[in-house]
């Protein structure tokens, strides 16, 4: 007597839906409902739908206002680091370009230096707060790359502290092995030598359960083509998918190239050509917009937008949250600049955080609001799902769940 559980965990209903289910539109479901058990959706449609009063259905049940979209997917960040650089951000702004800062010592190399010097528990709480400001913000799900260690012990730390921020904070988080970065001082002028120390760390740091996917940073101060093969090779020996920090600062045809094995996603990618957008469409490789790092950088050349529309490649938005190009903390003020700088329209810019983000991470089982698919959403003080690209700043997450369980 009594002792008959409800069915589900939990049930919302009275906000608005923008499911994200189909392939164009917000997927809207206007007074909708969802419903979750064991951190899966199990309802998702129309109040006026449900199988019986909300009561009897769910242990808990919210009555609530706004709409609710899908937990947003952070698809690249640099958020494990320790430090900042506000004073190249102050030289930037006295006319040193990145390129220059980075070629005499500062950029990424900094960030390394503060890295390796930071312990485990340093960097763990000094990257605590930049995760938990995502999530504020509406993330579920969060990439997080290696490459401010660039040796192994260094490397090692971040993609540690990378799985215990997820742990820790409840929600998903994917690492992703960058050491080819930049090139460390101790290998100067010695790239190919250091590459053959990047490809050999990868095998030992994958056994310890800490590298979900591969990326390079294919650009004229990173690694050249045949370089970001090596290491692209040494991933695809071990089934590990891979991805790009392609053509940002110049077209070094690293589109096609991360096409070429089957890339999760090319990112940034402002100076792809269109035989690059007709490689990654070919390839099912997503585009990654970073338009953070456009916004900081003062970068006046824009992605290839309209050739990814004609060729059909999905786009994602990320912040690439990261303490030079783009020290960005929410991933709904990226989506702003998208529309801003990129013109995205605001469902496009929807899109990007959450199912195309998805995809470019390989993930099937969440991005949109469908039962089977992850318990994991958020609902907004809004009413039209263009205002999460419309206000810059302020705090329109009311909640924010993750495997059904509430994060905020
Ligand atoms: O995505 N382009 C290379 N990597 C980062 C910048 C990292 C840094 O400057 O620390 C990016 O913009
Ligand atoms: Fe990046």
């Amino acid at each position: 007597m009594g002792e008959s559980r409800n069915q589900w965990d939990g049930l919302i209903v009275g906000a608005s839906l923008a499911t994200l289910d189909g392939a164009h539109g917000y997927g809207a479901i206007e007074n909708g409902a969802l419903g979750w058990k064991d951190g899966l959706l199990t309802f998702v449609g129309p109040r006026d739908a449900l199988p019986g009063d909300p009561i009897t259905l769910a242990d808990e049940v919210i009555e609530a206002k706004g709409w609710i979209t899908p937990g947003l997917v952070d698809c690249h960040t640099h958020l494990v680091f320790a430090g900042d650089r506000a004073g190249e951000f102050e030289q930037r702004l006295q006319g040193a370009s990145y390129e220059e800062i980075a070629r005499s010592g500062g950029g990424i190399v900094s960030s390394v230096r503060a890295t390796r010097g930071a312990s485990e528990e340093e960097l763990l709480v000094q990257s605590l707060p930049r995760a938990r400001a995502l999530i504020a913000d509406g993330a579920t799900t969060l990439e997080i790359k290696s490459g401010y260690g660039l040796d192994f012990d260094g490397e090692r730390k971040m993609l540690r502290v990378a799985r215990r921020l997820g742990e820790k904070l409840g929600v998903m988080v994917r690492t992703t092995y960058l050491a080819a970065h930049a090139l460390p001082p101790e290998y100067a002028e010695r790239a190919d030598d250091y590459i053959d120390a990047v490809v050999e760390w990868l095998p030992k740091l994958h056994a310890e359960g800490l590298v979900d996917a591969v990326d390079a940073f294919c650009e004229r101060i990173g690694f050249d083509a045949a370089q970001t093969r090596r290491v692209f090779e040494a991933a695809r020996a071990l089934g590990l998918p891979v991805k790009l920090h392609a053509d940002q600062l110049s077209d070094g045809q690293g589109a096609a190239l991360v096409a070429e094995f089957d890339g999760l996603s090319a990112d940034h990618v402002e100076y792809t050509s269109e035989d690059g957008v007709k490689a990654m469409a070919a390839a099912g490789t997503v585009a990654v917009l970073l338009p953070g790092a456009f916004h900081v950088l003062r970068e006046t050349r824009l992605p290839p937008l309209a050739a990814f529309r004609e060729h059909g490649v999905p786009m994602a938005v990320a912040t690439d949250c990261n303490p030079g190009t783009s020290p960005l903390l929410s991933l709904r003020q990226a989506m702003q600049l998208a529309c801003t700088h990129f013109r995205l329209t605001p469902e496009e810019a929807l899109r990007g955080a959450t199912v195309n983000a998805a995809k470019a991470l390989g993930l099937a089982d969440r991005g949109a609001l469908k039962v089977g698919m992850r318990a994991d959403f958020a609902l907004w003080d809004i009413d039209r799902p263009a205002e999460l690209c419309y206000w810059l700043g302020g705090r329109l997450a009311q909640a924010v769940y993750a495997s059904g369980r509430r994060l905020m």
